[in-house]
């Protein structure tokens, strides 16, 4: 029984001004007041080189390897906010999920997916909020065994959206967010 579920948040974006980033802030509020441990991350933090099947054996040391996956190894959710790039999700942010989907060969390292509830967030300055990008990485969550919560959120006309609290303008955006992160939690509570 999960008293207080841990949860690890990132964005797919390494750009230091993103709304994404700003997006998974917000969010991790949101769970922390749910009752939620948020470890909050920037993928910039981490930088896993491309993955080459070649390289992986003499990658297996390499430091923010060890620290990412030591991280989702301790969660039991993920939030993650997730940019569209033309139409799907930002390569670092599969390069990453590519990354933690594989063993160490030593046993040192099992894949957590299958025991992950995901909530799913976008934001765009475009109409449509990076939905598209959405169902992309949903379909690769779920084909590594992990749960992704239906409740999602895709943001648009993102620079419009926030107010200077860093809550969202529109309380129903506030009430849409809360009902995500509360999903997540009462899953992994196991109220649900
Ligand atoms: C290569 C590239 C492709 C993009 N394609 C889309 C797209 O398909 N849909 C969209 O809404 N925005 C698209 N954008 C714009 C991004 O949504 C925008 O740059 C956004 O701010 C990126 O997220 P971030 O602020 O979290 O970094 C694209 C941007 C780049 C760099």
């Amino acid at each position: 029984m999960i008293n207080t579920p841990k949860l690890l948040a990132f964005s797919g974006s390494l750009r230091n001004d993103s709304w994404n980033h700003k997006l998974v802030c917000v969010a991790a509020d949101a769970a922390r007041k749910g009752g939620a441990e948020v470890t909050l991350i920037r993928l910039s933090d981490y930088r896993l080189p491309l993955l080459n099947q070649d390289d992986e054996p003499s990658l297996q040391t390499h430091p923010e390897l060890l620290a990412l996956r030591a991280l989702f190894s301790d969660a039991d959710g993920l939030l993650i906010a997730s940019p569209e790039y033309n139409g799907s999700l930002t390569p670092v942010l599969k390069n990453t999920l590519d990354w933690m989907s594989r063993l160490a060969p030593d046993g040192s390292y099992q894949s957590a997916y299958p025991n992950k509830v995901v909530g799913l967030l976008s934001a765009s300055p475009g109409n449509l909020g990076g939905i598209r990008g959405l169902s992309h990485l949903r379909d690769i969550l779920t084909s590594v065994g992990s749960l992704v919560v239906p409740q999602q959120m895709s943001v648009n006309a993102v620079h419009a959206a926030f107010s200077e609290g860093g809550s969202f303008v529109d309380e129903a955006m506030n009430k849409r967010l809360e009902a995500m992160t509360d999903s997540v939690i009462k899953i992994i509570k196991g109220q649900r």
